[in-house]
C-alpha cells in the first residue's frame, strides 16, 4: 500500500492508497512512525458494495474501510462528500487516485478565505483523484502548518469532459475513524444568545448540523469537536473541525452499522446545484483540522493561535484595538449630530479611543423601515457633512468609525426604486421580509461595484477609521434576476463571494481601517469573517449574564481579541436585568473592550469608574492580544460561578476574573481553580498583596469571596514572583 503521511509538530495523519486507486484514511491522533495500515480489518462482510476490479475478491468494501474521501456510487453507502449528478440526472461517482505531490508553502484558494502562512512556516500535500467515466479531476489539498499541530483541507474539481457536470457536494474534508466512543460538542444558538455549548453522545445514524440562512448563522456555528467520552478541559483527545466560510454550511457526524465514526463538513449540499462546463474548475472552502491529546483548552489554544497568527490581517492583527463608544444603544435611530457629538465629548472625557457612528446617518433612515441602499450622508440629521463630525471626533483626540450595512435594501429607498431587479426576489412569489428589507443580489459584480463605490465615496468624504459592516437578515428568495441566466443552485454561494469580493476591496483600498463583523450581533461569527475582520460584535445580546455564556461558547473557537464585547446601560435592554459597572466591565473585558450607552446619563462615581475601568483594560490588554485563555468554571454548570484567566504565554503573569451568579444563605466556598500557571512558581496577586502558590492555585484553587449580593465579579492580577 503506497501511503501519504502528514506530520506536524505533536500529530500525525496518514493515507493509504491501495492497489485498485482506493484512498483510504488510516489515522490521525498523536504522533507517531510507521505504517498504519495494520488499522484496516478487511474481511467480507453482508450487504456491503465490493469494487469490480476486486474480481471474485469479496474482502475489500468502500462501505466499511475508513475513506479519505468518500463518493456517492463506489459501493460506500454511508453519507458521502461528494456527488455529481451527470447531464442525463445520472448519480454515480467513482473516485480513483491518480497522482500525489508535496510543495512548500501553503495553498491559498481563489476568492475564499484561507488560513495563510510563511513559505517555511506550512507545506501543501496535493492528492489527485480523477473519476473516469466523468471525465473530473478531483483535487484535495492539505496545508501543513507544523508548529501550529494544524491541517487544513479543501478541494478543487475540473471538468475535464465535454459535458457539463453538477455538483451536488462538495464537502471539504471528512474524517473517518474506526469505531471509537465519542462525544459531539457543538454550539447551537439563536439571536442574542449564539453559540450555546452542548455536548453529548454520538449515536447510530446520522447528525446534521448547519445553516440555509445565507450566514453562517446564530443558529450553529460552523465550528464541532469530537472529543473521547472522558475528554475535560484539561486532559483528554479531542478533535476540531473549523469551516472558513460565512454562508450555507453543513456538518455531518455519523456512527455506522460497525461502529465507525464518520464526521465531515463543507458547503450544504441542500439546494446545491452547480454546474461545471467543461474546462471548469470549482473550490470548496476550507476546513481547519487539528488534533490534542491535552483536553479543551489546548484544543482552543491551538485555534486561537491559528486565528490570531494565521487567518487574521491587517493593521489591527496583533495590534491594541481602540476602545470604542457605540451610540446604537444610547440612541437607536434617533439623534442629531450634536447629540452625536455629545456623547463623543463625554467619552473622549473618560479615556474613550474612537467614537462608532451606528445605524441612521444615511438615506431615510429615522426607521429600520427604509433607507437600506441608500449610502449617502443624511446632512440634515448630522446637521452638516460627516467630515464635520469626524473633524469634531477627532478634534477631542478620539478616532471616527462608521456602521454599514451593504447586502441590503429597504423597498422605501432610491436604490431599490432604481434597481428593484438588484433585489433577491423570486418573479411570481412574494418575497420574505425580515426587519423589512431585502438582500441585495452580491452575485452580480454591477451590484458589488455600485454599493462599493458609493460607500467608498462615504469613507473618502471623512476621517473613517473603523467600519461595523452589518447583516441583519437571513437570506432566501434566491433569484438572479439576469435574462437567460439559469444557474440558481450556486447563485447561494456567489453571492458569498461577493460579499468576500466586497471585504477584500474594503482591505485594498484602506490598509489601515479596522472593520469589525457584524450580523444582528453574532450571525455570521466564523473564521471567514476573521480573514477580512479581526473583530466581529459577539452578539446583540449585551446583558453581562447572558454575554458569559455567549463568550464561554465562542472561546472554544475564537480567540477573545476576536469577540466585541461592550459595557451597555441597565436595566439592559434586552433582559431588563440590572447588573453592577462593575460586572458589566469585567465581562466585557474578556473581549476587545467598548462601551454602548449613554456616558452621560451616569453619575460622576460611576464616571470615574469607567474611567478606571479603561485603565484596567489597557493595562491588561496585552493578555488578550497575546496570551492563553483558560475557561475556569463553566457557567451555570460547575458552580454557580463563571470564572475565567489570560495568562500570559511565558506563564509569569494572569489575569483571573470571576462572577458570582447566584446568592444563598450560608454559602458553601467556590474554590476557583485556575489553570495555566507554573506548577513550581510563586504568584503574588495585586489585589490581595500576597503570594501563592502556582501549584495551589491551581490544585486547589482560590477561595471566591463570599459577598451578599448577585452577580459580584472580581478581578485578580498575578504575577510570578
Ligand atoms: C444590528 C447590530 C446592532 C446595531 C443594529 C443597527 O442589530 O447587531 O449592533 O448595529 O443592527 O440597526
Amino acid at each position: 500500500m503506497e501511503l501519504i503521511t502528514l506530520q506536524t509538530k505533536n500529530t500525525t495523519y496518514q493515507m493509504g492508497v491501495n492497489e485498485m486507486g482506493f484512498l483510504m484514511h488510516l489515522y490521525y491522533g498523536p504522533r507517531a512512525e510507521g505504517d498504519m495500515s495494520f488499522l484496516l480489518d478487511v474481511r467480507d462482510r453482508g450487504f456491503a458494495g465490493n469494487p469490480y476490479d476486486a474480481g471474485l475478491d469479496r474482502a475489500f468494501s468502500p462501505d466499511v474501510v475508513p475513506l479519505e474521501y468518500p463518493c456517492y456510487g463506489n459501493g460506500d453507502f454511508r453519507s458521502p462528500a461528494f456527488n455529481i449528478r451527470d447531464s442525463r440526472g445520472v448519480f454515480g461517482t467513482d473516485l480513483r487516485f491518480k497522482s500525489f505531490d508535496m510543495k512548500e508553502g501553503k495553498y491559498s484558494i481563489p476568492g475564499l478565505p484561507a488560513v495563510y502562512a510563511d513559505r517555511k512556516e506550512a507545506y501543501t500535500a496535493e492528492i489527485l483523484l480523477e473519476d473516469e467515466r466523468l471525465c473530473v479531476e478531483v483535487l484535495l489539498r492539505y496545508g501543513v502548518l507544523p508548529a501550529e499541530d494544524v491541517i487544513t483541507r479543501s478541494v478543487a474539481v475540473r471538468n475535464k469532459g465535454r459535458e457539463t457536470v453538477y455538483l451536488n457536494k462538495v464537502f471539504s474534508a471528512c474524517l473517518d475513524f474506526p469505531g471509537g466512543r465519542y462525544d459531539l460538542l457543538h454550539f447551537y444558538g439563536r439571536h442574542m444568545m449564539e453559540r450555546m455549548l452542548e455536548r453529548g453522545p454520538l449515536n447510530h445514524g446520522k447528525q446534521q448540523f448547519g445553516s440555509r440562512r445565507g450566514t453562517s448563522s446564530h443558529q450553529h456555528n460552523p465550528f464541532f469537536i469530537l472529543a473521547d467520552e472522558e475528554t475535560t478541559e484539561d486532559y483528554g483527545a479531542c478533535y476540531g473541525m473549523a469551516f472558513l466560510y460565512s454562508g450555507n454550511f453543513s456538518f455531518e457526524a455519523e456512527k455506522d452499522q460497525h461502529d465507525q465514526t464518520r464526521i465531515q463538513m463543507g458547503l450544504a449540499d441542500e439546494m446545491f446545484d452547480y454546474p461545471l462546463a467543461p474546462g471548469e474548475e470549482f473550490y470548496s472552502p476550507e476546513t481547519a483540522l487539528a488534533y490534542t491529546s491535552d483536553g479543551f483548552a489546548a484544543l482552543s489554544h491551538i485555534y486561537h493561535d491559528l486565528v490570531r497568527e494565521h487567518i487574521c490581517r491587517g493593521k489591527y492583527k496583533n495590534a491594541a484595538r481602540p476602545v470604542l463608544i457605540n451610540n446604537w444603544e444610547a440612541t437607536y435611530l434617533d439623534f442629531t449630530g450634536d447629540k452625536i457629538i455629545g456623547i463623543a465629548r463625554q467619552a473622549a472625557e473618560l479615556g474613550l479611543d474612537m467614537f462608532v457612528l451606528d445605524d441612521g446617518w444615511f438615506g431615510k433612515r429615522d426607521t429600520d423601515n427604509s433607507g437600506l441602499g441608500d449610502w449617502t450622508v443624511n446632512e440634515k440629521k448630522l446637521g452638516g457633512s460627516l467630515k464635520r463630525i469626524s473633524d469634531a471626533v477627532n478634534g477631542l483626540g478620539m478616532k471616527f468609525g462608521l456602521w454599514i450595512e451593504p447586502e441590503m435594501v429597504n423597498e422605501d429607498s432610491e436604490l431599490y426604486r432604481e434597481h428593484p431587479d438588484w433585489a433577491f426576489v423570486i418573479p411570481g412569489k412574494r418575497p420574505v421580509r425580515c426587519r423589512n428589507q431585502l438582500v441585495l443580489d452580491f452575485s452580480r459584480k454591477e451590484v458589488v461595484d455600485h454599493i462599493f463605490s458609493s460607500i467608498s465615496e462615504v469613507i473618502d468624504s471623512a476621517n473613517v477609521e473603523y467600519i461595523k459592516m452589518d447583516m441583519n437578515r437571513s437570506i432566501c428568495d434566491v433569484f438572479t434576476a439576469v435574462e437567460g441566466y439559469q444557474n440558481y443552485g450556486k447563485t447561494m454561494h456567489e453571492y458569498v463571494l461577493g460579499v468576500y469580493d466586497f471585504l477584500e476591496r474594503l482591505h485594498g483600498r484602506y490598509p489601515d481601517l479596522l472593520i469589525e463583523g457584524c450580523s444582528g450581533g453574532g450571525g455570521r461569527f466564523d473564521m471567514g469573517m476573521l480573514y477580512y475582520t479581526p473583530q466581529i460584535w459577539c452578539s446583540d445580546g449585551t446583558d453581562a449574564i447572558d454575554r458569559i455564556r455567549v463568550q464561554h461558547g465562542t472561546s472554544f473557537a475564537y480567540p477573545p481579541c476576536t469577540v466585541g464585547a461592550h459595557v451597555s446601560a441597565v436595566p439592559n435592554h434586552q433582559t431588563g436585568r440590572s447588573v453592577d459597572l462593575k460586572t458589566r466591565g469585567v465581562v466585557a473585558m474578556a473581549g476587545s473592550f467598548g462601551y454602548e450607552l449613554d456616558l452621560s446619563l451616569l453619575s460622576d462615581e460611576e464616571k470615574e469608574e469607567v474611567r478606571e475601568q479603561v485603565r484596567t483594560y489597557k493595562k491588561y490588554e496585552h493578555l488578550l492580544i497575546n496570551g492563553d485563555y483558560y475557561r475556569l468554571h463553566t457557567p451555570g454548570k460547575d458552580t454557580e460561578a463563571a470564572a475565567w484567566a489570560f495568562v500570559s504565554k511565558d506563564k509569569t503573569e494572569a489575569l483571573v476574573s470571576i462572577v458570582s451568579l447566584d446568592s444563598h444563605g450560608n454559602e458553601p466556598t467556590t474554590y476557583i481553580r485556575i489553570r495555566g500557571l507554573r506548577g513550581d512558581g510563586m504568584y503574588r496577586c495585586d489585589e490581595t498583596g500576597e503570594t501563592y502558590s502556582g501549584a495551589v492555585l491551581m490544585h486547589s484553587g482560590y477561595p471566591m469571596p463570599v459577598v451578599p449580593g448577585e452577580y459580584k465579579a472580581w478581578q485578580m492580577h498575578f504575577t510570578i514572583s
